[in-house]
């Protein structure tokens, strides 16, 4: 009789450790693992003159595409004409969902003045945020494929803007935004289907802060600055200054891609510092000037929130907070 007690005992043991075991599992948030080797690696490819026209520009392009294919992202290039040739290019989980988390930065580089054309890498301007959404990528990439991909209603789309500059050096301050315009003009992912576009800029100089440019999105950097006090708690960031702010500045965000598709209502989140780099334009902006605790935090930060919107997307976009969807005015 107590061996039959103690077996019915053991089996119910067993039975109850089995089923708290694999919700435990089902519960834990997923493990990322940082691959700075890769973000090095990555940068070191992007890191040369790119202006639109010069050998570095199509060798960028052309990294940055094979890299794409290599993470299994879907991979479409656009290439267009405007007085010179244009390539944007855009990488996708989830192609066909219904919504869309797009995260964007542009890899061209500024024409220079010819006497500087061969020095000028360009790394806050641009270099260092596409080597963050490509780091995301792949250090993102066991979430996508074992999670992301068996969800239907959300995809991510990385995008790679070219053109942010004119052709010409004439103009030196005019950011024309060619490419994203001309991937609104062409439908590339309806308005409509943009759940949020995040735009990375002028990412990498020591000193910097960040800011919430756009009321639109005040919940999701509220939800960033949150993620980074929890990850300093727990002591997962490298030693530096606090990055995100809880500080308003509607009327001082630096220009990129992204104020296209603000204007058209799509919302936007700009993660960029409040102000320009120091070394902006400069020879000075070269990898030895950038600060590699910013950029360690910054991508520990951004890969939680991009698994946190894929993850919860559906109360992001319910209405559940001042997030506001896009909605096409025409409509109602
Ligand atoms: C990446 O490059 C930075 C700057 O050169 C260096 O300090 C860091 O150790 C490198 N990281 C790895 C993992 O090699
Ligand atoms: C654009 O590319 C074509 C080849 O595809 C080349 O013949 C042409 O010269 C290029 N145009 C410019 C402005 O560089
Ligand atoms: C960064 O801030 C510290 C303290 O405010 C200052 O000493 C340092 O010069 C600043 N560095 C740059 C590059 O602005």
């Amino acid at each position: 009789m107590l061996g039959r007690i103690a077996f019915f005992v053991s089996v119910v043991y067993v039975v109850l450790n089995t089923m708290l075991l694999r919700w435990a599992a089902e519960q834990l948030p997923f493990t990322f693992f940082d691959d700075e080797e890769h973000f090095n690696a990555t940068l070191g490819n992007l890191l040369k003159p790119r202006y639109v026209g010069s050998p570095g520009h199509s060798e960028v392009r052309d990294f940055i595409e094979k890299e794409l294919q290599s993470l299994d992202f879907t991979v479409q290039r656009f290439d267009f004409k405007e007085g010179a040739n244009f390539s944007n290019l855009a990488g996708y989980w989830n192609k066909e969902a219904e919504h869309i988390l797009m995260l964007t930065c542009h890899y061209d580089s500024r024409k220079p003045k010819e006497w500087d054309k061969d020095i000028l890498l360009s790394a806050t301007e641009g270099a260092v945020s596409c080597a963050i959404l490509l780091n995301l990528a792949k250090t993102l990439g066991l979430f996508l494929a074992e999670k992301l991909s068996k969800k239907g209603g959300m995809g991510l789309a990385l995008i790679f803007f070219d053109g942010h500059y004119p052709v010409t050096s004439d103009n030196e301050d005019e950011d024309e935004l060619i490419g994203s315009s001309r991937f609104i003009e062409d439908d590339i992912i309806p308005l409509k289907k943009i759940a949020l576009a995040l735009t990375f800029s002028y990412i990498g100089a020591p000193n910097q802060t960040y800011y919430n440019y756009f009321e639109v999105s005040e919940d999701l950097h509220d939800l960033v600055t949150d993620i980074e006090l929890d990850l300093r708690k727990s002591g997962q960031l490298t030693d530096c200054h606090v990055l995100f702010h809880k500080i308003k500045e509607f009327d001082n965000d630096l220009l990129d891609d992204h104020v296209l598709f603000h204007e058209l209502g799509v919302p936007v989140m700009h993660v960029a510092p409040h102000e320009f780099p120091k070394v902006l334009y400069t020879a000075a902006d070269n990898q030895e000037n950038l600060h590699y605790p910013t950029i360690r935090n910054m991508i520990k930060i951004m890969r939680i929130f991009v698994y946190d919107f894929l993850e919860h997307w559906d109360s992001y976009i319910s209405g559940n907070n001042n997030f506001v969807p896009y909605s096409d005015s025409d409509d109602n």
